[in-house]
């Protein structure tokens, strides 16, 4: 792995396109997977439109949603070889570049999306954003999605009834021991292949956040949903530390600002879908939506939590500890 990476770093230093085309206006390419009617892909437009209001002519956001321009899974490789600049995957994909970035995975870690935002405004968090400089990512904030629902073919009420079923996860070694403490199978397929994948019945369920299950249909091939919140899907907003660098100050700022601002926007979206897309599922009909009383959810809790011992030391007992705080 070590040496892959050094490759890419290599080959990042030889191939990086220089940043601005001779007199013509910097490029921004900004890749992500999800449709543009969710928390992400509405964060990404307001970044572009406040961009191109700020710093017409000098600067250009190009934005690719739905996986059109790179999966998660191609995407930070592409970043370092300057072929795109930011993109916003999931806490949950980069667990080849830093281990401590998998405490977002922890199941039951966090009570709700305020104490994720608690955490990632501490000194704590904020020490994240940088944990990838020696490997060339920077990361430029956090951006919300929401809290994790577990969608089957199957009412799934207590974690006994999982066993055996097949879930899609995510690149995660933490998603991983989740699902294989609850005597699951878990498969780390893109997100891009998951509607497929359930439609056809090669898996059997998915965790997902309810824009995601709302926007990608999920829904309509998920007889289930239980509303297990039993973690997070949140964005590390990503750029390649030789792009930020070398863009002139005056622009790294203007960009940075219109970040933040797009960021806030996209959060206010995530708080307002986690509500409205729920709704929009439980409407439609095609999904039962599974209420847990405080008894099941204690099974779930007490069936996944033993896997954060397993990764205490690749995160960091304090690191965990200062994020458990971050509950109140
Ligand atoms: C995303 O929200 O960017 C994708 C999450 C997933 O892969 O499930």
């Amino acid at each position: 792995m070590r040496h892959f990476l050094a490759g890419i770093a290599l080959a990042a230093l030889v191939l990086a396109a220089p940043i601005a085309q001779a007199g013509g206006p910097i490029v921004i390419k900004f890749s992500h997977v999800v449709a543009e009617n969710t928390p992400k892909g509405q964060a990404a437009n307001k970044f572009k439109e406040l961009v191109e209001q700020r710093l017409a002519g000098k600067v250009k956001v190009e934005v690719f949603p739905n996986s059109q321009l790179y999966g998660d899974n191609k995407v930070l490789e592409a970043m370092l070889l300057g072929d795109v600049h930011i993109a916003a995957p999931s806490l949950s994909k980069f667990s080849k570049f830093t281990k401590k970035l998998q405490i977002f995975d922890l199941p039951f870690l966090f009570k709700d999306i305020h104490a994720v935002d608690r955490f990632q405004k501490s000194p704590d968090g904020k020490k994240l954003l940088a944990s990838m400089k020696k490997k060339g990512l920077l990361g430029l904030g956090y951006l919300h999605n929401g809290t994790k629902q577990l969608s089957a073919s199957r009412p799934l009420r207590l974690p006994a009834e999982a066993k055996g079923l097949k879930f899609r996860i995510q690149s995660s070694d933490v998603l991983a021991a989740q699902f294989e403490a609850i005597h699951a199978l878990p498969l780390k397929k893109p997100f891009s292949e998951v509607f497929t994948l359930l439609q056809t019945k090669a898996i059997d369920g998915q965790e997902n956040t309810w824009s995601n299950i709302y926007s990608k249909k999920f829904f309509e091939v998920q007889e289930y949903i239980t509303e297990s919140n039993h973690g997070v899907i949140d964005y590390l907003i990503i750029t390649s530390v030789e792009f930020w660098t070398e863009l002139p100050d005056d622009i790294r700022g203007e960009v940075q600002k219109a970040m933040d601002e797009a960021v806030a926007f996209g959060n206010k979206v995530a708080l307002d879908k986690a509500v409205a897309d729920r709704k929009k599922i439980l409407d439609s009909g095609r999904s039962k939506i599974l209420e847990l009383t405080a008894q099941e959810r204690d099974a779930w809790v007490k069936a996944m939590k033993p896997v954060w011992k397993k990764f205490e030391k690749q995160i960091g007992k304090d690191l965990i500890e200062a994020a458990a705080k971050s509950n109140g």
